[in-house]
């Protein structure tokens, strides 16, 4: 394995890259800077196994494989030929190209991947294939191509855990980035009165239980000539064994079939003993035993603008029901609307940046301690 470092670029939702960015030096990442959709540090093929496995925020984790200026596709052809593939890829295993253009002579990103798809096969000998489990990604902007590796395979939101998904579920890294963004570290409670197929509990509850969220899946990165299966055992090996922590996590739907979901997906990811999952209306939760902690929730938020009205009076519920029986306890509510937000009348602190999430964009309204 070669010695010079390159580039390890995690992927973020637009808006969270700096939460991503703190969660990666907190893994011990500390050159990590955030940059353009994402946190890139330097670094080695252990510290993309290591990334994949432990950092719970990044959609994806790209190597860096190749860069070079480039004006029209007859070049791209000729320096695409030059990339060292083979340090890389592997002869036997499929790949495909995914390419995009910005500020650049080169515009047409399909003809771009294809030149470059052309180029692994015949100067490689790289099967090409649509469905391929190894993606080459080629970012053309300002006449400059970068091109990577993703190290991930399918998507990192996907732990391995959930079969059953409900409507509108979060996904698991944005979730986790939310909790962080809410001072979530795993030492308190955290309950969702809305959990859906349980995104929100399942993350905070493997948080405190010291899970990693990559233990359960596999990697597109096991199947590049650079894997070393000893080395990436003994990584997994080494990490700390999960503890049970003193607290629960809780979570309710009035949707009787999102708890059923909840309780599965909890149990699959090992997390069952410390959750509890009621079915209940917003109205009906009861503040749990035990230390306060946090209420995290993203509730229903109509796409549609008639949808608006019809959904204030929940929100007030879900106030109301936090003003009077949660003294103590903070609250994050994800939604779209400022006006929604208002409706709880709860002392929601300046918001962060909005993101982006399934074509919407949502805030995180955040309140300290309530009285
Ligand atoms: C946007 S989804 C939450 C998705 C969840 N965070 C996940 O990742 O799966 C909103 C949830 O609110 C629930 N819900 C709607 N009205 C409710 C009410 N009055 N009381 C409790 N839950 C309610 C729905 O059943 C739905 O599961």
């Amino acid at each position: 394995m070669s010695d010079v470092p390159f580039e390890i670029f995690l992927v973020a939702p637009p808006g969270l890259e700096a939460v991503l960015c703190e969660e990666a030096r907190e893994r011990g990442f500390a050159e990590a800077k955030v940059v353009e959709g994402g946190v890139a540090f330097m670094g080695h093929w252990p510290d993309v196994w290591r990334a994949n496995l432990e950092i719970r925020g990044a959609g994806r984790v790209l190597a860096r494989i190749g860069g070079f200026r480039v004006m029209h596709l007859a070049q791209l052809d000729k320096r695409a030929r030059k990339v060292a593939w083979g340090d890389v890829l592997r002869p036997d295993v499929p790949v495909r190209v995914e390419a995009s253009c910005k500020r650049s002579r080169i515009y047409h990103a399909g003809a771009a991947a294809q030149r470059i798809e052309t180029a692994i096969a015949e100067e490689f000998g790289a099967p090409i294939s649509a469905d391929a489990a190894i993606t080459i990604k080629a970012r053309i902007e300002d006449d400059f191509c970068t091109i990577s590796v993703d190290s991930s395979g399918e998507m990192l939101h996907k732990r391995g855990h959930k079969e059953a998904v409900n409507r509108a579920p979060m996904r698991e890294t944005m979730a986790s980035l939310f909790l962080r963004q809410c001072g979530y570290g795993g030492l308190e409670p955290v309950l969702d009165p809305m959990c859906g197929s349980g995104t929100f509990v399942l993350e905070a509850a493997e948080i405190a239980a010291g899970l990693n969220p990559g233990r359960d899946r596999s990697f597109a990165f096991e199947q590049l000539a650079t894997f070393d299966a000893a080395a990436w055992q003994k990584l997994r090996a080494a990490q700390p064994a999960a503890t049970t922590p003193s607290f629960r996590f809780f979570g309710s739907d009035r949707d009787a079939g999102a708890i059923e979901m909840s309780r599965a997906n909890a149990a699959r990811a090992g997390v069952g003993e410390i959750t509890q999952f009621v079915q209940a209306k917003v109205s009906e939760i009861e503040r749990p035993d035990g230390p306060p902690g946090l209420v995290i929730v993203n509730p229903p938020y109509g796409a549609r603008i008639g949808n608006k009205k019809q959904l204030a009076p929940l929100y007030q519920a879900l106030g109301r029901t936090l003003s009077e029986r949660f003294s103590g306890w903070r609250v994050g509510i994800i939604t779209t609307d400022v006006a929604l937000a208002k409706a709880t009348g709860l002392p929601f602190k300046p918001s962060p940046q909005s993101v982006l999430h399934g074509g919407l964009r949502v805030t995180l309204f955040a309140t300290d301690e309530l009285a």
